[in-house]
């Protein structure tokens, strides 16, 4: 019997000696036609040693696929498959065929579970569990032709590696619990500058939220991590830098040791020791002491503090002053301010008592890492006053006479009794049963002291449904943001095995799409561009929209395919996926996904029955966040130009979908103002921001104005410009919301009974500061999302510059 655990140690070490790239025999082998099922019992490949499994475990209510580590106390995942799919049911079955790993639901869904991009054409005749935990897959002559070591999730182990390209740069996604294997709140990435560097997933600019990075720097960089616990990045010129090494301690002799690199869902990543045969484990390094130092372990409006429990450091979320938990059970989903935020304001107009309800509470030892948008020297209780008197400073963070001015939401907050930061919150205190009794605005942050129960109670509904709408937002955005920085592995998953579409755009050639789309029969619109036809790419049984490019400049094919191929590498789910292109001569085509259900403006001015509230809200957050993407988030960032209903399409879910984003740069030089000016006056107006006509250099914000005109629009589902209304203000939108806004008649802009008035009220808000005539003075788009979301406050915006008819 004692001879076993050398056996073990025996074959392991063979094995993982083993390069995977020669050809060779591997033990344990799977055939094709073998299956595992949960409930048929056989639900695991093992490797050899025993120490590493594939195959279906528990997750959710469910089963998930993956590779585990078998150990003590209990096992630990180190692998997922198609990891934010929800689990399957126990009837679910999973084969190895000549195509991959085929998963077969009860419901009858069929998927491959591995893809591998370049090895399209080769299959898969067998299958192996290593006992290093790679799964793989070999063809015929016992190639690797796909293998799990390839697409890491959460975990790199020994033997593998994190390699830095600069289209896609490896990255590690921390797991959202640790038992559920899905997608969380912070990546480590092994960026193609080389260096690694965590930062919390669902960001916006990288540089700034960084909370770790180990500072390498060269090109084609890779972490790696050798079986016996080494673990470094290297860079192409050779240099390795450690990050950490074991010391490989052996309790015993017949030990075997397993390493591990998952990049936990706390945010800190960690180095993992497992001795396999005393069942123990150890943390070997670990990136970050201090849980507070990860950037979005607590939400929005909160900070990390580290209080301690039962003699333990335990780190921990808590709100602002005058911030209350979206969740008390889930604090990372932030907090919201307890008092609605323009009441300040209006208090300080025609309140006597105005100033006596604004508290100014202090927060000793804090900080946050976000950036102000005003700082002024001031002593402190002069910077007290400022923010006071200021509608739209909410905290301050004061050291040494610098007096740094925030808005909400505040990011990346941080206690402890090392800063000599203190910050100042603004709060008020809210006096609805008698306006006249000042005693009550000494009352602290919460409402809950007031004394009227009626009002308590029916304060206490409508915050509950601002968190609702809050928590329900975060969830929506974190869903989203999750879902976008998966888009990648969700492209590779998810398109069948002819996917190269997905990432080079395809060339068409002429008679390709004169085929498909019958000799261009078929115009289903026209637009600045072109017209555009419908098509059906037979061999792939796929509907497209095939545009024909008239107006653009002659410019060379490569400039032109520069451009095409920015535009192809936009993922986005707000945003007409383009699929190809044809140039041959002069002709130009491009290529995008059909769009069934045709344009937003069709649906909005011209349908019998107009979207219902609820859809109008999805479709301002839909194009909200394809502009976010366009401007700030993908690689090159882009200028829409010409957004308009007309250009936003209908899919099939109904999901809004911007279209003939990239192609204003491809237009002839004048015709873009042209468009903006004369041309399309009939259907353009109104749309334009008024530097187009100014001849002012024209930025992101100018897509801010059409944003705005845009969502007017959606929420009273109306043109701009309607001359069939009953009375002559209402002619044109922008005007006639303003007047209802400022005379506080919002209800007369929206016919529909679900509406929900804090939601109208935020939207118009919203459209109201992106119509400003000044550029400066229209939000970001990260900004209007936010303010859509009701994350951040939205001050009372000005009257935006009235149109008058031509
Ligand atoms: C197996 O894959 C290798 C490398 O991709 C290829 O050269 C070889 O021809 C394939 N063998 C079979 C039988 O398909
Ligand atoms: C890791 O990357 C290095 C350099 O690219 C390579 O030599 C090595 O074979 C890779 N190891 C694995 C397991 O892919
Ligand atoms: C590679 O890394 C080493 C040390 O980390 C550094 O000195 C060297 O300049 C890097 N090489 C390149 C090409 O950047
Ligand atoms: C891992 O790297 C360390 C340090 O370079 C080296 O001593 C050790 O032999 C390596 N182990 C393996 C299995 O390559
Ligand atoms: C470790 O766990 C295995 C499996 O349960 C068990 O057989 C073995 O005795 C354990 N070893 C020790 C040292 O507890
Ligand atoms: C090796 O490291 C472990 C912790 O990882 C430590 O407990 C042990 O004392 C170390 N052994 C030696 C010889 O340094
Ligand atoms: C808790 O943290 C404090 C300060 O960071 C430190 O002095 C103390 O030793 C820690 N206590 C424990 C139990 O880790
Ligand atoms: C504030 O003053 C203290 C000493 O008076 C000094 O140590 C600290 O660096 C100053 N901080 C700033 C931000 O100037
Ligand atoms: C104002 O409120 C206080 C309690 O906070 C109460 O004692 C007092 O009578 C009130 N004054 C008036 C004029 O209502
Ligand atoms: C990041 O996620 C949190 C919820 O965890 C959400 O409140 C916040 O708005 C998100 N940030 C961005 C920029 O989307």
């Amino acid at each position: 019997m004692a001879s076993a655990p050398i056996l073990f140690i025996i074959s392991f070490v063979l094995l993982v000696s083993i390069d995977l790239r020669a050809q060779a025999e591997y033990s344990n082998t799977i055939t094709t036609g073998s299956l595992l099922s949960p409930s048929a019992g056989n639900h695991l490949w093992c490797s050899p040693s025993g120490f590493f499994a594939f195959g279906f475990y528990p997750q959710g209510d469910g089963f998930a696929i993956g590779v585990i580590l078998v150990t003590r106390p209990e096992n630990v995942v180190v692998w997922t498959a198609n990891r934010d799919d929800p689990p399957v049911s126990s009837d679910a079955k999973l084969e190895l065929t000549k195509a991959g790993l085929l998963l077969v639901t009860m419901r009858g869904e069929k998927k491959i579970i591995s893809i591998n991009t370049d090895e399209i054409s080769s299959q898969a005749s067998s299958a192996a569990m290593l006992d290093g935990g790679n799964f793989i897959l070999l063809n015929e002559s016992s190639h690797v032709v796909w293998q799990s070591f390839d697409y890491p999730t959460d975990t790199i182990l020994g033997g593998q590696n994190l390699t830095s390209t600069s289209d896609y740069p490896d990255r590690l996604v921390s797991s959202k619990s640790r038992s559920d294997h899905s997608s969380g709140r912070f990546l480590l990435i092994m960026q193609g500058d080389g260096n690694l560097v965590s930062y919390p997933s669902n960001i916006t600019t990288m540089a700034e939220t960084a909370y770790w990075s180990l500072g390498t720097f060269g090109n084609d960089a890779w972490l790696g991590l050798n079986q016996t616990g080494y673990l470094f990045v290297q860079n192409r010129s050779g240099m390795r830098k450690q990050i950490a090494l074991s010391n490989g301690s052996y309790p015993g002799k017949n030990e075997v040791i397993l390493y591990r690199v998952p990049m936990d869902d706390d945010g800190i990543f960690r180095l993992y020791s497992h001795h396999m045969v005393s069942n123990t484990s150890s943390i070997v390094w670990e990136s970050l002491q201090n849980q507070c130092e990860v950037k979005g372990f607590c939400g929005l409006n909160s900070y990390c503090q580290e209080v301690i429990i039962s003699s333990s450091n335990i780190s921990d979320c808590f709100c602002y002053p005058g911030f209350s938990f979206i969740n008390p059970s889930i604090k990372f989903f932030g907090c919201y301010q307890t008092f609605i935020d323009e009441d300040t304001c209006k208090y300080n107009e025609d309140d006597p008592n105005k100033k006596s309800r604004i508290n100014i509470t202090p927060l000793e030892n804090t900080l946050w890492y976000d950036s102000p948008y005003k700082v002024v020297n001031k002593e402190e209780e002069a910077c007290k006053m400022l923010c006071k008197e200021d509608c739209n400073c909410w905290a301050v963070m004061y050291e040494n006479s610098s007096c740094q001015i925030y808005n909400v939401p505040i990011r990346y907050g941080i206690r402890s009794y090392h800063i000599s930061k203190t910050s100042f919150f603004k709060v008020v205190s809210k006096n609805i049963g008698n306006k006249n009794n000042a005693s009550h605005s000494i009352l602290d942050d919460n409402l809950i002291v007031e004394r009227n129960k009626k009002t308590i109670l029916v304060l206490a509904l409508s915050l509950g449904f601002i968190a609702c709408l809050c928590f329900v937002f975060a969830l929506l955005s974190f869903i989203f943001y999750k879902h976008r920085y998966h888009r990648y592995k969700k492209l590779l998953e998810n398109s069948n095995l002819g996917l190269a579409e997905d990432f080079s755009l395809q060339s068409f050639s002429y008679k390709e799409l004169e085929r498909a789309t019958d000799d261009f029969k078929e115009e289903i619109g026209r637009g600045t561009f072109g017209a555009v036809y419908k098509g059906v790419l037979a061999e792939r049984n796929r509907t497209i929209a095939v545009k024909r490019l008239e107006k653009v400049v002659e410019e060379g094919v490569r400039e032109f395919r520069a451009e095409i191929t920015t535009i192809g590498r936009t993922h986005h789910r707000n945003l007409v996926q383009l699929l190809g292109v044809c140039i041959e001569g002069s002709t130009k085509l491009l290529v995008y996904e059909f769009m069934s259900n045709g344009s937003l403006a069709d649906h909005l001015f011209k349908a019998v029955s107009p979207p219902t509230w609820r859809e109008r809200v999805r479709f301002v957050f839909d194009v909200a966040r394809g502009i976010f993407y366009l401007h700030e988030e993908c690689g090159v960032h882009i200028i829409h130009c010409n957004l308009t209903p007309q250009n936003i399409l209908l899919d099939d879910t109904w999901t809004a979908k911007i279209s003939d984003f990239g192609l204003a740069r491809l237009l002839m030089p004048n015709q873009m103002k042209t468009s903006a000016g004369v041309h399309e006056r009939s259907t353009s107006i109104g749309y334009f921001a008024p530097e187009w006509q100014k001849n002012a250099p024209i930025s992101v914000k100018a897509d801010i104005y059409s944003f705005g005109v845009v969502l007017l629009e959606i929420i009273c589902c109306r043109r701009n410009i309607q001359l069939n209304v009953s009375t002559q203000e209402e002619i044109i939108l922008s005007n006639w919301v303003y007047t209802c806004f400022k005379n506080g008649d919002l209800d007369k802009l929206v016919e529909d009974d679900e509406i929900d008035f804090f939601t109208l009220e935020r939207m118009i808000k919203v459209g109201l500061w992106c119509i400003q005539d000044n550029p400066s003075l229209r939000p970001s788009m990260k900004n209007v999302i936010l303010m859509l979301e009701g994350t951040m406050g939205i001050p009372v915006p000005p009257s935006p510059e009235l149109l008058v008819l031509p």
